[in-house]
């Protein structure tokens, strides 16, 4: 408590001293030059500690593989970080050797450490957007910024997509089951929910296949990852009988979904993401027309406001379309603003969005609409004691029944049971910040997020040195308590998205019409027909019926 007060004290002691001598970009530069800080003492204590493990316990510092009995490392945090310190490496005034040297450690590491023969069954979807993403944007940003050797990240994820690639044709399935061994290549139904696959998962694999395609010219790759979705619209009469929203779970042999819940948290999540993205990455129009069915869905059926102050909320549907709606929102869902604002502009700014010839009502309503659920989930940090998100939220629609045991928020919009109040340091809602400054250029975007970073800074941050050249960051337990009590782990997406759309959120030239981030932030650049070797092979494979 103390401790927040004097560093409240301070920081708005810093905010008049820079308005009064400094020019604002200087200041934007300061903030900027502490997000990297913080980087670098988070990716410090893991090399000192925890170096090439897999998971990492920044309290008891101890590191350890996924797969400890293979003694192989996937490079679950090594790899999810690179890109990371690329685009640090790019746009930082005073650490830029620091982080040239931390690549050059990783590329070492990848060269002579990392082989992904390993004989383990693993997640297709997570393998696919940490690793294979991970290795392609490296591969993308060692070239555009001459730091590296980019044809090594290039030949590893060659390998891994290669291993990867039998998932997509077994026998009997229309979807791929979802996990697959790296080294025999053989794939396995999920061993729960009745073998189901999640539906998110084998719908957010497109963009980084795809990118593989464009950068080696082979066409197998986007073929491959594309025939998930004929089945998938057509087996379900997706647009029809569903609006565009999905139950989270599919059948992988016969395509058809598995239950009725009906979400945008997880296992839901990005298959709206990819249908977007896939659209910005290689002007699909197929997917774009998708996307819209899916958005007017969720406005029809999942969008709600909260008591007394209207919050705009989107809520899930557990019993399907025709079930009541539930007011519960996990902080996942709060990419949405985002994702919705970029789906509105294309990644023009809103005034000149607004020119082009594809504005209309509809996009208007969106563009209304991600500014209030970005303002939401700002909300689920700043009505909360320690200023951290908890993992999931019930918002208050007046009819939640007994409550008797969950926090309510200070002015009653939302509550959160004691099981729902941890924090993983998890990325969504500073992603939303970061798209709708950059549309907007509205400093209140680059304020909160500015809160947010301190309240990490804070409460996630444990044994810091005074002079700030050491600090470890925790995942915590309470986020309800102030100080929140704290867990001994850190996410590989702390460093691969956190701490990224923060610091993208301080950089003034950030063009979001050149490149796209797949569900784990890692940026592609847009596919062009000039930028692929085999352009008129590398189009959309199918249509609806
Ligand atoms: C690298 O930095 C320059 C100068 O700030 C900027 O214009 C460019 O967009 C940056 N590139 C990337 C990939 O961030
Ligand atoms: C870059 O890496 C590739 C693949 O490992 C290797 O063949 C090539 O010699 C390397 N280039 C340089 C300049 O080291």
């Amino acid at each position: 408590m103390r401790i927040f007060t004097n560093l409240a004290v301070f920081a708005s002691a810093a905010v008049v001293f820079q308005a009064f001598f400094t020019p604002s970009s200087q200041f934007v530069q300061y903030k900027r030059n502490r997000i990297e800080s913080t980087f670098l003492q988070s990716w410090r204590d893991y090399v000192s500690n925890g170096w090439d493990a897999d998971v990492y316990r920044p309290l008891s510092k101890k590191g350890s593989y996924m797969y400890g009995s293979t003694e192989k490392p996937l490079g679950w945090i090594i790899v999810d970080s690179i890109d990371s310190m690329f685009l640090m490496y790019n746009s930082s005034a005073h650490h830029r050797e620091e982080f040239k040297a931390e690549i050059l450690r990783v590329e070492h590491w990848i060269k002579t450490k990392l082989d992904y023969d390993i004989d383990v069954s693993v997640s297709l979807f997570e393998t696919t957007i940490r690793m294979l993403g991970g290795l392609l944007s490296a591969y993308y940003l060692s070239d555009l910024l001459g730091v590296g050797n980019s044809t090594l990240y290039l030949e590893k994820a060659t390998d891994l997509a290669d291993r990867m690639l039998p998932a997509f044709h077994h026998e009997n399935a229309k979807i791929p089951y979802s996990s697959v061994n790296l080294h025999t290549g053989e794939s396995r139904k999920n061993h729960v929910d009745m073998g189901s696959s999640s539906t998110a998962e084998f719908t957010t694999l497109q963009l980084e296949f795809k990118y593989l395609s464009a950068i080696t010219g082979d066409v197998k790759y986007w073929k491959e990852v594309e025939k998930v979705y004929k089945p998938l619209y057509e087996e379900n009469n997706l647009i029809d009988r569903y609006d565009g929203l999905v139950p989270i779970y599919t059948n992988p042999d016969t395509a058809r979904f598995w239950g009725n819940n009906i979400r945008l948290g997880s296992r839901g999540d990005s298959f709206y993401e990819y249908l977007l993205k896939q659209y910005l990455q290689s002007d699909e129009h197929l997917y774009y027309e998708l996307y819209r069915e899916s958005i007017e869905g969720v406005k029809r059926h999942l969008i709600s406001r909260s008591k007394p102050n209207g919050l705009v909320y989107i809520g899930e549907k557990e019993n399907g379309l025709n079930g009541g709606l539930s007011s519960k929102m996990d902080h996942l869902v709060c990419f949405m603003g985002g994702l919705i604002a970029m789906g509105a502009t294309e990644g023009w700014p809103i005034t000149e969005a607004r020119k082009q010839n594809f504005w209309d009502a509809e996009r208007e309503e969106d563009w209304n609409l991600a500014q209030d659920l970005t303002y939401t989930c700002y909300q689920m940090y700043h009505q909360i004691p320690s200023g951290l998100s908890p993992e999931i939220v019930v918002f208050n629609d007046g009819l939640n029944g007994e409550t008797g045991s969950w926090w309510q928020s200070r002015e009653g919009d939302f509550f959160v049971k004691p099981a729902d109040a941890h924090n993983l340091q998890r990325p969504e809602t500073v992603e939303s910040l970061m798209f709708l400054y950059h549309l907007t250029k509205d400093s209140k975007y680059r304020d909160w997020g500015w809160e947010i970073f301190q309240s990490f800074k804070i409460h996630s941050g444990v044994q810091c040195k005074y002079t700030d050249s050491e600090c470890a960051y925790t995942c915590l337990k309470n986020v309800l308590a102030n100080p929140p009590t704290r867990s001994d782990n850190v996410e590989s997406f702390w460093y691969a998205e956190t701490l990224k759309y923060l610091h993208l959120l301080f950089q003034d030239n950030v063009d979001l019409r050149s490149m796209v981030f797949n569900t784990e932030a890692h940026p592609f650049p847009v596919i062009t027909p000039e930028q692929t070797q085999n352009g008129a092979l590398l189009n959309t494979g199918w249509e609806l019926a």
